[in-house]
């Protein structure tokens, strides 16, 4: 059994601690030479510097009162203007800065259910959602009791329209559009979204999350992107993420709203508390000064002109991925992806792409890995230029790897994803997914990896495999049911 590691006794030397904080570091990915493809925006030191000493100069200061720190309430007013105009929202829209992407679609979901509540007394609110909307709506109907009415894909990965159509009752509270949306980088039609969302009165939240920062930078580089953003008269809120590509710390989203009467929903106020009278915007109490303050410098470090030159980077990179990608036998991209990124797979049944995925990590790549259909994940940022050629030169060995090797699909990462993707008894896959993951909470802690389909503090410290305990559940499902 993992034991607490206790709190010392006497406080330590901060130089030693720093140290400490340094050597930790050892484990993680090593995002800073391109390996890495989601999780960090890392460019170079001088942006980092720039970073970490703009959020170092409010590190204490706390955004929970805009009365208190005004300085923090001005940045957060002027982020959310430059979000605005990148946007193209008129001087009606406004919003709030966020800790991150999940928040602001947390609030997105809150605001239009306690609009719909408000207005047209709707008791069992519903939203309706493409396939491809990122988890954290998912995470949203669990928090807020909000039932999800899910939108089929067509083939190239946008959501039917005819059949989204067909979800919208008297319960919908909202609809979502993203742009794009995170497993395939697809931008959805937002133009016939928003003219269905507006016949029927109902609300049109844009998932810019990821596109938000990148998408109009791509259009004023003279790229076709479609309407997406408050151009179309059918959106009224979106969410765009500064801490992805808008290169800033992390903890910075923003939440924009068409207008007042949207985003009066999404407070939260509390007239009769013992400590006084309360009043927030957004999902937390105390709320970081410093991930405001990286925030704001980043915008202005960058300017639109900066911001132009790091999409282009990160478009050339995409194009000549997408490029190598497609000329590799065996290899697709899925759908049409128009912005920062992409999913590829396997045309060829002999061609597992998992394992073509385990053979990336070995050579040292962090890659994500797509379900439904299976594939691989690249989110590409401007850093990524200078190892495209690096990267295509590996996917084509580890290729070549497993067509040399097929039992390499059998094994490791390839034969437990393959295996999470196929059980279709997906209530047992979230069982024993939860069971594993919240072992990781324990006292001492302990690692999960899904990938090896073992941890060292799960289920009392390793044994079983997560392939093996699920093919064993199944089996012994299946004896029951005869
Ligand atoms: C489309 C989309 N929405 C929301 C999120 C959630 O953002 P965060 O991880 O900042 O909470 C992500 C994260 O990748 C995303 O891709």
């Amino acid at each position: 059994m993992s034991k607490h590691i206790p709190m010392p006794e006497q406080g330590c030397d901060s130089d030693a601690i720093l140290a400490s904080l340094e050597a930790f570091k050892a484990r993680d990915p090593e995002y800073k030479d391109g390996k890495v493809w989601s999780l960090v925006y890392y460019l170079d030191e001088q942006h980092s510097s720039f970073l970490k000493e703009s959020y170092h100069r409010y590190a204490c200061e706390n955004g929970l009162n805009p009365g208190a720190f005004k300085s923090l309430k001005q940045m957060e007013t002027e982020v959310i203007s430059a979000t605005a105009d990148i946007l193209n929202g008129t001087d009606e829209v406004c919003g709030v800065v966020t800790s991150g992407g999940t928040e602001s679609c947390l609030m997105a979901v809150k605001t239009y259910r306690d609009m719909a509540r408000d207005r047209r007394r709707v008791r069992k609110p519903e939203m309706i959602l493409p396939e491809t909307a990122h988890v954290a709506w998912f995470k949203a109907s669990e928090y807020f009791g909000v039932t999800v009415r899910l939108v089929p894909l067509k083939s190239d990965f946008t959501p039917d329209l005819k059949k989204l159509k067909r979800l919208i009752n008297r319960n919908t509270v909202m609809i979502l559009g993203s742009a794009p949306e995170y497993p395939h980088g697809a931008i959805d039609p937002i133009e016939e979204i928003g003219s269905i969302a507006q016949k029927k009165g109902i609300p049109l939240h844009v998932d810019a999350c990821v596109g938000g920062f990148i998408l109009p930078f791509m259009e004023m580089n003279g790229e076709s992107v479609p309407l997406w953003d408050y151009r179309v008269p059918g959106v009224t809120s979106i969410s765009a993420d500064i801490h992805k590509y808008g290169y800033a710390a992390k903890g910075a989203s923003t939440i924009t709203y068409r207008n007042l009467d949207y985003l009066r929903y999404q407070m939260f106020v509390y007239q009769d508390w013992p400590g006084g009278v309360f009043a927030s915007s957004a999902l937390l109490g105390t709320r970081p000064g410093g991930a405001y303050a990286a925030a704001w410098g980043v915008t202005r470090y960058f300017g639109k002109a900066g911001y132009r030159k790091l999409a282009q980077d990160t478009l050339e990179a995409v194009n000549r991925l997408k490029e190598g990608i497609v000329a590799i036998p065996g290899l697709e991209i899925m759908g049409s992806p128009q912005g920062p990124l992409f999913s590829y797979r396997s045309t060829d049944p002999g061609l597992n792409i998992y394992a073509v995925g385990d053979q990336m990590d070995a050579q040292g790549w962090q890659v994500n890995r797509n379900q439904h259909p299976p594939g691989l994940h690249a989110m590409v940022t401007a850093q990524h230029l200078q190892v495209v050629d690096q990267y295509l030169q590996d996917l084509r060995t580890a290729v070549e790897t497993v067509r040399a090797n097929p039992e390499l699909a059998k094994q490791g990462g390839a034969a437990t994803y393959g295996m999470l993707a196929h059980v279709p008894l997906r209530g047992m896959v979230k069982k024993k997914v939860l069971e594993m993951y919240s072992e990781q909470y324990r006292a001492g802690g302990g690692e999960l990896d899904l990938a090896a389909g073992s941890g060292s503090g799960v289920g009392g410290g390793g044994g079983k495999g997560l392939l093996d305990s699920l093919v064993q559940r199944y089996v012994d499902y299946k004896s029951r049911r005869g």
